[in-house]
């Protein structure tokens, strides 16, 4: 049994008012690795901003042109990295997108990735291949319960790889990979390390001991982060920043005085930084406005403690649940806070035992022929248990 609990006694009571709503419909979501439910909070800033989209009588300039850049301090104070790094994108795909056509990749360079990877991470680099810009390798994953390690890097990696992409958590397994394991070899190397953290950030805090490996690392927050979908943040080293051929020009990241809208020299470009990369109009007010509450939220209790909350019902799953007829989907040694189960039953299939769950209202996803998993904040030890019932009394 679980003892003690991560949160204390008023952050328990924020978390039940802010996910109050999940209260009222019989459902568990173990879903956040698919949407994460907003709080309540980052309702009533969206229905504010509501309000004033239908009558923006008297909406000065400075009510919102600054709220981009006070979602990126806000961030920066989560996640330990400067806030001119950082920058507000539209998704993981939109970034991997920017990074292949403007990154200064040799004909012969490899970009690599796993297999199994997510797409984001994948199909915007093999389009720009097609082209003849780089070549993509799609490297085999190591055999089943062996990590991704510096001994298998060794052995996989291609002479010419230019840049490696991995997922700090997958989605389909639910592995983990610790990035200051491998990035000193990387780097020894001279690989970039792009990083797909959807899966990570906001089940899970980030530390400057893996991420001062990162040359990227991009982070969709419909997710763990409780956001809206339509929005991810992403940063980028200054050295990595630096080597990009782009010509960036957004009034709206680079300008602040709205009496010199026109003084065209606001920036100069030698001075041009990440966060300048903002994509399109990224204050989006709708998904600055979800983003602003559970920014909040997360700042209030913490992304440490949710860690440990997390990983402490993953963990009470595993070690509860019969294995019978599912499998770990990676080594128990790589969970964190999603747990992958891999069916061996030829009389069941994964699909199956999630139509299952739905019957008994528990929400889950099944992705790659896995049932995933997912434990956030909301979630209780309660719904732990009956999720364990359900599967060991149906399947
Ligand atoms: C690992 C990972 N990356 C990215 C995404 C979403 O990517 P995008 O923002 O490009 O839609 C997902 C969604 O499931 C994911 O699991």
């Amino acid at each position: 049994m679980l003892t003690g609990s991560a949160f204390s006694s008023s952050q328990q009571e924020t978390i039940q008012r802010e996910f109050s709503h999940l209260k009222d419909k019989p459902v568990f979501n173990f879903n956040t690795a698919y949407f994460g439910p907003s709080p309540l909070r980052a309702k009533n800033y969206m229905l504010e901003m509501i309000k004033e989209e239908m009558d923006s009588t008297y909406l000065p300039y400075q009510n919102w042109m600054k709220t981009p850049h006070e979602i990126r301090e806000s961030l920066s104070k989560l996640i330990p990295v400067k806030k001119e790094n950082i920058f507000h994108s539209t998704s993981t795909t939109d970034t991997n997108i920017l990074i292949a056509q403007h990154y200064p990749f040799a004909a012969d360079d490899y970009y690599c990735v796993f297999e199994g990877e997510y797409p984001s991470n994948v199909l915007p680099y093999l389009r720009r291949a097609e082209k003849g810009h780089f070549k993509v390798k799609i490297l085999e994953l190591p055999p089943e319960g062996e990590p991704i390690d510096v001994s298998y890097l060794q052995k996989n990696l291609p002479t010419k790889c230019k840049a490696l992409t991995i997922s700090h958590l997958s989605f389909n397994s639910g592995r983990y990979t610790d990035l200051s394991v491998i990035g000193p070899y990387l780097r020894s190397r001279n690989v970039m390390l792009f990083v797909d953290g959807t899966q990570f950030v906001g089940g899970h805090s980030l530390s400057s001991k893996e991420i001062q490996y990162a040359d990227v690392y991009n982070f969709s927050t419909y997710k763990w982060m409780l956001g809206g979908y339509g929005h991810a943040f992403s940063y980028f080293s200054d050295n990595f920043f630096n080597k990009l051929d782009i010509s960036h020009g957004n009034w709206l990241s680079e300008i602040s005085d709205v009496a010199r809208l026109t003084d065209y020299s606001m920036v100069d470009s030698k001075n041009l930084r990440p966060y300048h990369l903002d994509r399109g109009q990224a204050a989006n007010r709708l998904l600055m406005s979800a983003l602003k509450g559970s920014l909040e939220l997360f700042h209030e209790i913490g992304l440490s403690a949710i860690e440990k909350h997390n990983q402490s019902l993953a963990q009470h799953f595993i070690k509860e649940f019969q294995f019978k007829k599912f499998k770990l989907s990676c080594a128990k040694e790589e969970i964190k806070h999603i747990v992958c189960l891999t069916c061996t039953d030829k009389n069941l299939n994964s699909a199956l035992a999630l139509s299952e769950l739905q019957k008994h209202q528990i929400d889950a996803s099944v992705r790659e022929g896995n049932i995933r998993l997912s434990f956030h904040l909301f979630n209780e030890l309660p719904q732990v248990e009956k999720l364990l019932d359900v599967l060991s009394s149906t399947v």
